[in-house]
């Protein structure tokens, strides 16, 4: 039987990292996507020394000839894709007021969290529609939840980082409008949001001590992992994390 084609963004460190490590000793296939030849090539031996299988494919998701240079070598190579999972993303408006946040940060965090999303899934639709049973999985957060952010009883309500905020819910719309878009084909599009987790994602210092509420960059992953790994693959147009479903 041939592995599952996996394609994960961002997956030299942190969430997109474990998720690969997680699918190749699954026995996937993973197409490990890095902006850095170096950075990359490291996360993928890793993933060899541990007795797995991983090929790296050097992926800025802001630059379409990244993108259709990655397209073009996997249809040489394989002429399909069965996972397409979105994970790179940034966070650069730390809690600022709205007010005065800078526009080119939020247009800098659109380009990767949703402008790159969207390039991705449309760049390798032809691909995955090539594969028995497809899925896209779009990494979004808890952040980008609108019924969260305007619900008063919720935790998310006094939180404010607009431009990460609304990247993630837009990254939301696209799983809702791919989903429908796709549903005839054996294509599904998920959204998940993996929760506070201890990466260096928005600057964080790996090296300082683990706040309480965090979770592992393990746990982090579970719910991402489950969807990319589930046979049955039935779930579609979906906003979940480990302890279930999210209101979008
Ligand atoms: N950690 C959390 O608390 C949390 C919570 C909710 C959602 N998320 C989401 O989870 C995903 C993974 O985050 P993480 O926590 O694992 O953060 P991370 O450790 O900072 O990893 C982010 C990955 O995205 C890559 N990336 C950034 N810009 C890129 C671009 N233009 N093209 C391709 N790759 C790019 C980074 O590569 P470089 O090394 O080249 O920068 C890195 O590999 C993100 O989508 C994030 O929004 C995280």
């Amino acid at each position: 039987m041939t592995a599952t084609l996996t394609l994960i963004t961002g997956a030299d460190k942190g969430i997109g990292f474990e998720t690969a490590m997680a699918l190749a000793k699954l026995g996937q296939h993973v197409l490990l996507g890095s902006r850095h030849q170096d950075q990359g090539q490291q996360a993928v031996d890793k993933i060899r020394q541990a007795g797995y299988d991983a090929e790296l494919v050097i992926l800025d998701v802001t630059k379409q000839s990244d993108i259709d240079r990655a397209k073009a070598t996997i249809d040489e190579k394989y002429g399909y894709l069965d996972v397409l999972i979105n994970n790179a993303g940034i966070a650069l408006d730390n809690h600022e007021n709205a007010e005065t946040l800078s526009t080119n940060v939020i247009r800098t965090e659109f380009d990767v969290n949703f402008f790159g999303t969207v390039s991705m899934i449309q760049a390798f639709i032809p691909l995955l529609k090539k594969s028995k049973s497809a899925k896209i999985i779009n990494v979004s957060s808890n952040m980008g939840s609108l019924g969260l952010a305007s619900d008063p009883n919720s935790r998310f309500y006094n939180v404010s980082s607009l431009g990460y905020q609304s990247s993630k819910a837009a990254v939301n719309f696209a799983t809702i409008t791919f989903a429908k878009e796709l549903k005839d084909t054996h294509i599904t599009v998920n959204s998940v949001n993996p929760g506070w987790t201890a990466t260096s994602f928005g600057g964080r210092d790996v090296s300082q001590p683990v706040p309480q509420g965090m979770q592992s960059v393990h746990q982090g992953a579970q719910q991402i992992i489950k969807l990319a790994s589930d046979p049955a693959n039935e779930l579609n147009g979906t906003f979940t994390e480990n302890e279930g479903t999210l209101p979008w």
